[in-house]
């Protein structure tokens, strides 16, 4: 457990910081605005104002680990994979998330307008996949420094035309850190100068060897462009996703991590949350990064409005009083009261950091003058 200021403590009792000092005062404490509050003190002054404390009140985490429940065993169900695509520019990854998405979008659900929430789910053989929409590296390097990790399996689309490029090695090495496995689709095979052989011999330098050649990396050939090999990139993604035994709780509160979020000029900040555990209903009390509030609307990545979803579902939300971060990490709680404690305090502690922050800047700032 951490302490308060008495500023801090003042602005969690909704009240002056010179009545809390005056209160101190009666109590036989002289304190000053920025001293900082035991535990006892806080109970005491929170007490007299019929506030009862929490210890969450004074939890100083940057992510809610402490929040977490042990998982039960019993309790885990399979959930769909979660697949990030990357590669070298221009080797078709968006080309082929559009043409995944497009060939199978998730069944009963056809005719619906597709939205760009950031990630969205395909249906093939009775099973879900989601994919993040985001640009691969973009999702990767941001949402790794938050220290958030999304994704279970990367495709590394590498162009059969082209090869392996420095943005290729890039991604393989970012997957290779966050231990995630990697698919290969050779891409553009419908071209002339299409040389499969050539992406598999350049990748064996990167231990992505073959079955074929002894190894155990899968590859499959694809064209983006005409639909080809679409199905069997699917079928490969569930093989590892049976293997790996990708498993969450539905049954409990969400927790999970934003993907993407803005502000929206009729709907106030707007996140795109990707359920990690738990399920999200309409009304729960949600804490977000450093905003909090209740998830008021949710919509999918078809543009429908949904009341609830579990594990490895994308959704966009309203309802928050701030616009979080990618990769920060999201959680339900019991009752709004709990949900606007954490979140207050999160705030606070994100308008110390900045302030730590602009004050270094602006030193730095000054020795680059003299
Ligand atoms: P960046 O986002 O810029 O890194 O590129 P990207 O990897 O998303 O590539 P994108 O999907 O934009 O494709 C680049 C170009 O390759 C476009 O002109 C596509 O039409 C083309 N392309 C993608 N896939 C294929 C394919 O399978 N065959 C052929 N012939 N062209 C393809
Ligand atoms: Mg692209």
């Amino acid at each position: 457990s951490g302490t308060l200021t008495v500023g801090e403590l003042a602005k969690k009792l909704h009240k002056e910081p010179s009545e809390i000092i005056k209160k101190l005062l009666f109590l036989g404490v002289m304190a000053t605005i920025n001293q900082e509050l035991d535990k006892d003190s806080i109970e005491l002054i929170a007490g007299d104002y019929g506030v009862e404390v929490e210890e969450e009140i004074i939890i100083d985490e940057t992510n809610f680990e402490e929040f977490v429940e042990e998982e039960n065993e019993a309790e885990l169900q399979e959930r769909p994979p979660v697949v990030t695509i990357m590669g070298h520019v221009d080797h078709g990854k968006t080309t082929l998330l559009d043409s995944i998405r497009n060939t199978k979008v998730t069944a009963g659900e056809a005719g619906g307008i597709t939205q760009h929430i950031g990630a969205y789910q395909v249906e093939t053989a009775g099973k879900r996949i989601t994919f993040l929409d985001t640009p691969g590296h973009a999702a990767f390097t941001t949402m790794r420094a938050r220290g958030a990790q999304v994704t279970d399996i990367t495709i590394l689309v590498v162009a059969a035309d082209d090869g392996v490029m420095p943005q290729t090695k890039e991604a393989i090495s970012h997957a290779k850190a966050a231990g995630v496995p990697i698919i290969v689709a050779v891409n553009k095979m419908d071209k002339e100068a299409a040389n499969p052989d050539r992406v598999m011999q350049e990748l064996t330098e990167f231990e992505l060897v073959p079955e074929a050649w002894g190894g155990d990396t899968i590859f499959v050939p694809v064209s983006a462009l005409q639909g080809e090999g679409i199905d069997e990139l699917l079928e490969m993604i569930l093989l590892v996703a049976e293997v790996e035994e990708y498993k969450a709780n539905p049954n409990s509160l969400a927790r999970g991590t934003v993907i993407e979020a803005q502000l929206d000029k009729g709907r106030g900040p707007v996140a795109t949350l990707l359920v990690q555990s738990g399920t999200l209903k309409v009304g729960d009390p949600i804490v977000v990064g450093n905003a909090f509030g209740r998830v008021r609307a949710m919509t999918n990545d078809l543009g429908r409005r949904v009341k609830s979803v579990g594990p490895a579902a994308p959704v966009e939300i309203t309802g928050l009083n701030d616009v979080p971060h990618a990769g920060d990490q999201f959680k339900v709680f019991e009752d709004e009261k709990t949900a606007r404690q954490i979140g207050e305090t999160r705030m606070i502690r994100q308008r110390d950091e900045e302030r730590n922050e602009t004050s270094k800047v602006s030193l730095d700032d000054l020795f680059n003058q003299i």
